[in-house]
Parts: structure tokens; sequence; C-alpha cells
């Protein structure tokens, strides 16, 4: 059974999807084992504790550089001997200390079809803001796996959706979760803990 670790900042839909898949015997060979957030306030803790899955606050307020908080969070994903971490509306960038120390085991989940809106600053609901004042006719959500360059790295898979003529960046935001985010993210975490993504020349596979 491999520990998955997920990392929160907000709302933790995603997180809530992740157990849902769990409770529901989806995700083959691993199990959440904790939940780390960025925020004490964040709403994920409280999906998180009503789950009975154990919860570490690490505020990022109360870290001077990224760096330094990186590296308080590594020292909390090795006490916590993760096997995997998921990046569940994580919305700090990890430090190439983390990056490095989990290469091809961090799995983050980005609102757009990479490689279109996305990099530093480019996160919530500014990604859906500029897909639609770019015009887009899709967009949709990208799990892929963590390096050091902000969503830079494997792109593991993808959905999209359709977006309408009267479209907001709220209403395309919530299209984006139910249809492609919540399905796609824990199917990644599952066909990676079964061992079936496969690495090739930097780019990801999904073993059929
Ligand atoms: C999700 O839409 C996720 O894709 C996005 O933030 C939202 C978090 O929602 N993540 C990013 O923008 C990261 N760059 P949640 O807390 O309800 O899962």
């Amino acid at each position: 059974m491999k520990n998955i670790v997920v990392l929160v900042s907000g709302g933790g839909t995603n997180l809530q999807a992740l157990i849902d898949a769990e409770n529901r015997g989806e995700i083959k060979g691993g199990k959440i084992t904790c939940v780390i957030s960025s925020k004490t306030d964040a709403y994920a803790l409280e999906r998180a504790r009503r789950a009975g899955i154990p919860t570490v606050v690490i505020p990022r307020k109360d870290f001077y550089s990224s760096k330094m908080y990186s590296e308080a969070v590594l020292a909390e994903l090795q006490k916590q001997n993760a096997d995997l971490i998921v990046l569940a509306g994580f919305m700090t960038i990890l430090d190439e200390c983390v990056t490095k120390a989990y290469p091809y085991r961090i799995i983050n989940v980005h609102p757009a079809l990479i490689p279109s809106f996305c990099g530093e600053g480019y996160y919530g609901l500014r990604v859906h803001k500029a897909a639609l004042e770019y015009g887009v006719k899709v967009s949709g959500a990208t799990i892929h796996f963590v390096n050091e360059k902000a969503d830079a790295g494997a792109i593991i898979l993808q959905g999209t959706v359709e977006v309408a003529n009267d479209e907001t960046p709220e209403s395309l935001q919530k299209k984006i979760m139910e249809n492609v985010e919540w399905k796609l993210l824990p199917k990644a975490v599952s066909l990676f803990c079964e061992d079936r993504i496969t690495i090739r020349e930097g780019k990801a596979y999904v073993d059929v």
C-alpha cells in the first residue's frame, strides 16, 4: 500500500473527490495517510478530519521564503513516509528541494489544458479568466507530474469541456471541476499506485 500525502490550501473539493474514490475502493494500491495545509482556515482540513485522516498545518505566511517553507514541507513529507504527494488545490510553488527529493512522485491538478494558461501566476479563478479573455472554445484540466518548473512536468491525463458563449470564470471553473478534475485526479492517483505509469524520455505513458 502506498502512502498518499495530499497538500491543500483551500476548499478541498479535489481532496473530497480523492476521499470518495478511496471509499468506493477506486484507489487501488494506495491510501491517503495525511493531509497537509498551507492555510490554517482551509475548509479542506475539515473534510480530512471528517474522513478521519490526520492533518498537519504548515502555514505559508509563517515562513520568510519559498525555500524555507519547502524545507519544512519536505521534513514533514519524510516524517510521513510519503510514497506519493498530491497537490490538490495547493497554491504555493514548491522549491526544488522538494521536487528533486520526489521525482515523478508529485502529482498536481491544473485547471487548464497545459501548455495553455499555466505557470507562475496562473492559479484558481485567474486561469479561467485568462482562458475566457483569450476566447478559447474548449478548456479543461491537466493532471501532471511536478518538476522544477511551474506546471511543466510530464502530463499524465487531460480532459476537456466546451466553453459556452455566456460562460463566466466561475461557471467554467465549476464545469471543469465536475467534469474533469474530480474524475481524472483520482484516476491518475490510482494509476500511480498501481504502478501503471511509465516514464520514457521525460514523458508519462499510461500502461493499458
Ligand atoms: C482547482 O480548480 C484546482 O485545479 C486549482 O485550484 C482549485 C482548487 O479547488 N489549482 C490550481 O490552480 C493550482 N495551480 P479545491 O481546493 O476545491 O480542490
